[in-house]
């Protein structure tokens, strides 16, 4: 088989090693910037790509939106089979895509971009094939599960937790994406997707762990609880509910037992029941091995995103649970709770049960005016 990658950076190069080390695959083309294509299989042209006959896999390995898609749509028209592990391209234009790929009876096929190496959407487009997807949730962000476990089990706080990540070269310089939980949403929003034909584009909630402060740490072990941030993703009736928050769980439960960078996906089948997934989420050789299975898959995969699929608006407020939340006790009316602790200027509370959607807007409404919280919801 004759592939082309469009990128060799981290992932690109662990594909590129991988298929090397197979007699089945041949790297025939990787596009490089202009000015950096320093050997014969080096281009810098999508046409040398497109227009090559003997080329039937494209995988796009480069990130971002632009030019990412006019390459890979460019690839699916000259009907190659398209892979990629960019996730911000798929939960932006990966309707598209995948109408484009439909038409042009190739696959396009993405499980690199949520889990990394953790065979998740690869195995829940199958299940979503013949059962119904109960329920997603899950850890998908190895960086904060990183520095929530380096806070949680040795005992350092969010600055020196997010300066190790940075350092082992988990967290990027810029870490918001990680920490602001957008990466963990993005990953939902595929596996929505992948599950219920529906991608939630807009009404879902997301809160990271910037506010979670060695002090929260303290508190909720003295109760037994360890934090994770968790996605989650479901239909209640026909509403699709999607959201990424701090989820406290007693410490014996099995999210807790996910340690360092490890991912955690899981969903729950009708009639296979819960299934669970645990591995490395990012890093060049288990992301480049979703990436290879997806390789070895087009033609003969199911379609991960399928007719019909849509982009809809989530509702949350078909979701209850009973939070954890520390704030300024003037904001403190704003919940009925169920226990408080009052240590002077701050409250912490064990709030009774509200909406989801509920609770994301009394912080937004409590951080527009000046005030600081975190909440986390009791995993219960
Ligand atoms: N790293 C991970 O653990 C991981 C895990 C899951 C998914 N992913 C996804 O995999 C994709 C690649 O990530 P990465 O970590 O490998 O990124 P990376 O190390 O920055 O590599 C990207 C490569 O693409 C090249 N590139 C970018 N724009 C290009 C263009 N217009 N033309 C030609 N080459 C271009 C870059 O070249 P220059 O060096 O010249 O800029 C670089 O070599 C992203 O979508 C990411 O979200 C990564």
């Amino acid at each position: 088989m004759k592939l082309a990658l469009l990128g060799i950076g981290t992932v690109g190069t662990g594909v590129y090693e991988m298929l090397c080390a197979s007699p089945a695959f041949e790297v025939s083309r990787v596009l490089v910037r202009e000015g950096k294509a320093d050997a014969p299989y080096k281009c810098t042209d999508i046409r040398t790509i497109t227009e090559d006959s003997e080329i039937s896999v494209v995988a796009e390995l480069m990130g971002g939106i632009e030019p990412a898609f006019s390459y890979l749509s460019a690839a699916i028209k000259a009907g190659k089979h398209a892979v990629t592990a960019n996730k911000a391209l798929v939960a932006e234009k990966g309707i598209e895509l995948a109408r484009l790929a439909r038409e042009n009876g190739v696959s396009f096929l993405f499980s690199a971009a949520c889990g990394g190496g953790v065979p998740f959407l690869h195995n829940l487009a199958l299940a979503a094939e013949g059962d119904e997807i109960v329920s997603l949730s899950g850890i998908l962000n190895g960086t904060t599960n990183f520095m929530l476990d380096r806070m949680q089990r040795m005992g350092m706080d969010y600055a020196e937790a997010l300066r190790e990540a940075q350092q082992r070269g988990y967290a990027e310089a810029d870490p918001s994406a990680d920490v602001s939980g957008l990466d963990a949403l993005r990953k939902l929003m595929l596996s929505c997707a992948v599950a219920y034909d529906k991608l939630p584009a807009e009404g879902f909630c997301r809160e990271g762990i910037e506010s979670f402060t060695a002090a929260d740490v303290a508190h909720i072990q003295s109760l037994g609880l360890c934090c994770r941030l968790i996605v989650r993703g479901g239909m209640v009736g026909e509403k699709l509910y999607a959201f990424v928050e701090p989820v406290l769980f007693p410490a014996t439960e099995s999210e807790c037992c996910v340690l360092e960078n490890y991912n955690m996906a899981k969903y729950v089948g009708k009639n296979a029941g819960p299934m669970v997934f645990i591995g490395q989420g990012a890093g060049r050789y288990p992301t480049a091995s979703a990436v290879v299975r997806d390789i070895c898959s087009v033609g003969s995969a199911r379609e991960m995103l399928r007719e019909g699929c849509e982009k809809v608006s989530a509702d949350n407020s078909v979701c209850f649970e009973r939070y954890y939340v520390h704030l300024p006790k003037a904001f403190g009316n704003r919940f009925r709770s169920e226990q408080l602790w009052d240590e002077g200027e701050t409250l912490r509370l064990i709030s009774g049960k509200l909406s989801v959607q509920e609770m994301h807007a009394i912080a937004n409404e409590i951080r527009e005016k000046g005030g600081s919280i975190f909440f986390a919801a009791m995993g219960e």
